[in-house]
Formats: C-alpha cells, structure tokens, sequence
C-alpha cells in the first residue's frame, strides 16, 4: 500500500470509537516464546480489514507492520496472528527471546481515521546456573568450597550455603561480572573446617533469582582426601622438586668455572712463551 495509500487509510470513514489497552510491562525468559500483549476494541467489531493497520517498534523502530492483509517483518522471529488481529487481539509473537529484545516496543493500531499507540516494556529474565567444580577436601584443615553461579539476568542474586539444612554465615559472594551477551556470573565462597562428621552431612548452595520459580539448590557431600600427617610431609614434595634441578645447577657451575680457568691459563701461557 504504502505511504500515499495509508494516508488515503487515515481519512476513510470506518466504524470509529477504538480503544487500545493492555498491560504495560511484561517478562520472558531468555529462550523461550514471548508475547507482546496489545488488545484493542471497537465499536462495531470484527474490523474492517479495508481500514485497519498495526505496526510495531522497538526501541522507536519499526520491526513489523499489517496491513492489506500483508504482514512484513525485520526479523523472522517476529510474528503476529492476523486472525486474531481482527478481532482486538494484536499481540507480537516472538519467539527465541534473546537478552537484546529487552525493551520499550510500542503497539500502534490504526483504524481509520483513528490511531491509537501503546508501549510495553519486555523484561528478559536469565535463570542462573551453579557450578561447584571443587569438592574434595581434607579433615580438619580449614577450606573452601566454592560455586560459580553464572549467565544470570536482571544482576540481583540471593546466595546461601546449608550443611544439613543449617545455614553456614562464613560466606562471601563476588562483585558480579557482566557477560557480553549482558548476563552476569558471581562466585560465592564458604570457608569450613570438615569434620568427621561432614562426611554423611548433605552440603547445599541454594541461589534465588527473579528469573526462577522457587530457589535453585546444588546438594552434595564432601569427597575426602587422605590428608598429609605431619608438616614435614606437606614440604617433602615441595623439596623432592627443588633439590635435583639445584644439583645439577651447581654442578654445571662448577665445571664451567673449571673449563675457563684452564683455557684462561692456557692462552696466558701462551704469551708467556
Ligand atoms: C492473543 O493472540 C496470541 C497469538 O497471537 C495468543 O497466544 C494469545 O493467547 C491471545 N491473547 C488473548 C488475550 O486472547
Ligand atoms: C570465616 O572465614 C575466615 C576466612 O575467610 C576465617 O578466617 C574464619 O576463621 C572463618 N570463621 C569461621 C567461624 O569458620
Ligand atoms: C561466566 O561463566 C561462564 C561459564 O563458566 C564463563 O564461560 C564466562 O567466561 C564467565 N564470564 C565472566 C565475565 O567471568
């Protein structure tokens, strides 16, 4: 149709009285399908395809329009149901929510001559992950046990740690770290002294993010390492490893300082001669 067409659009005559409503925020997850909910009414309902038009934009651009039964997009994975369309429900599908569709989209239904407009915002919300890749530890010597908790989205995260259903309070939890896709990752860190006991105890870090529907909890037990007995035992390794490299050091030393000494007092001799 184009512009000169949808001027034209603006001044028919149709049924009038359009009203647009609709909430105006609304939340998906990153992955998954959304719906950009735009409702409108009529007076004399179902519309005049002859004189109706929606378009969408995002962030101010437009990103699909209908009208004369055509549906055009920027992006494949914006769809809208012209069916349902016609009948007050102009709604934008997309599908595969990414962190980048976050933002302002505005609903603008034409029905001529009347033109109506609503913004909604789309929240896109990323469920954390936790990893806890270190869970060997030795009894009575003081650890840390530690969890990354990543690709989550908005930043505001909730950490605990349990043993046994007990909280543990000697935690801290990192300053977050953006990703590019602009989801963020925090490490949290617990600091325990494994007993005896810790052995058939039931450990757990249990993350709250807006994105999930109850907490989100890793359960695990310590895995324990025969500990070194003594002092002496933790440094033998460590010496075991210095001390070869250090007599073949001082070996090669020794013999260079030989070798030129006696060509030293070779060549001496020489001019001696
Ligand atoms: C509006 O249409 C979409 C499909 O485009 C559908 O998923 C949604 O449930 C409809 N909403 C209402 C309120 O009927
Ligand atoms: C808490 O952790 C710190 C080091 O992070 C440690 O010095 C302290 O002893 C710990 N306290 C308890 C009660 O475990
Ligand atoms: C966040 O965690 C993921 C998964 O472990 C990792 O690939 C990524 O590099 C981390 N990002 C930052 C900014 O540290």
């Amino acid at each position: 149709m184009g512009a000169i067409g949808l001027v034209l659009l603006l001044f028919v005559q149709s049924g009038g009285a359009l009203e647009i409503y609709g909430p105006s925020a609304q939340r998906a997850r990153r992955g998954s399908d959304a719906l950009i909910p735009c409702s409108f009414t009529v007076d004399k309902p179902p519309v005049d395809p002859k004189y109706f038009a929606v378009f969408w934009y995002f962030k101010g651009y437009e990103i699909l329009s209908y009208y004369n039964n055509v549906v055009k997009t920027q992006d494949p994975r914006f769809s809208l149901n012209t069916m349902n369309s016609l009948n007050g429900n102009a709604s934008l599908s997309i599908s595969r929510v990414m962190m980048s569709d976050e933002g302002v989209y505005t609903c603008s239904i034409i029905y001529s001559p009347e033109r109506k407009e609503k913004e909604v915002t789309l929240h896109v919300q990323a469920a954390p992950e936790i990893n806890i890749p270190e869970r060997v530890m030795v009894t009575n010597r003081q650890s840390i046990l530690r969890a990354a908790i990543t690709g989550f989205y908005p930043v505001d995260i909730n950490v605990k740690w349990f043993r046994d259903g007990e909280i543990l309070n000697n935690y801290t939890v990192s300053t977050p770290q953006r990703n590019q896709d602009g989801t963020y990752n925090v490490t949290s860190e617990v600091t325990i002294m494994p007993t005896e006991e810790d052995k058939h105890r039931t450990f757990s870090c249990r993350v709250q993010h807006e994105s999930l529907f109850g907490p989100l909890h890793e359960d695990f037990q310590l895995e324990f390492a025969e500990g070194p007995t003594s002092e002496d035992s933790a440094h033998r390794p460590v010496i075991l490893g210095i001390v070869p490299p250090l007599i073949v050091l001082i070996l090669t030393a020794c013999v260079l300082i030989y070798t030129y000494r006696v060509r030293k007092s070779k060549r001496e001799s020489k001019f001696l001669k």
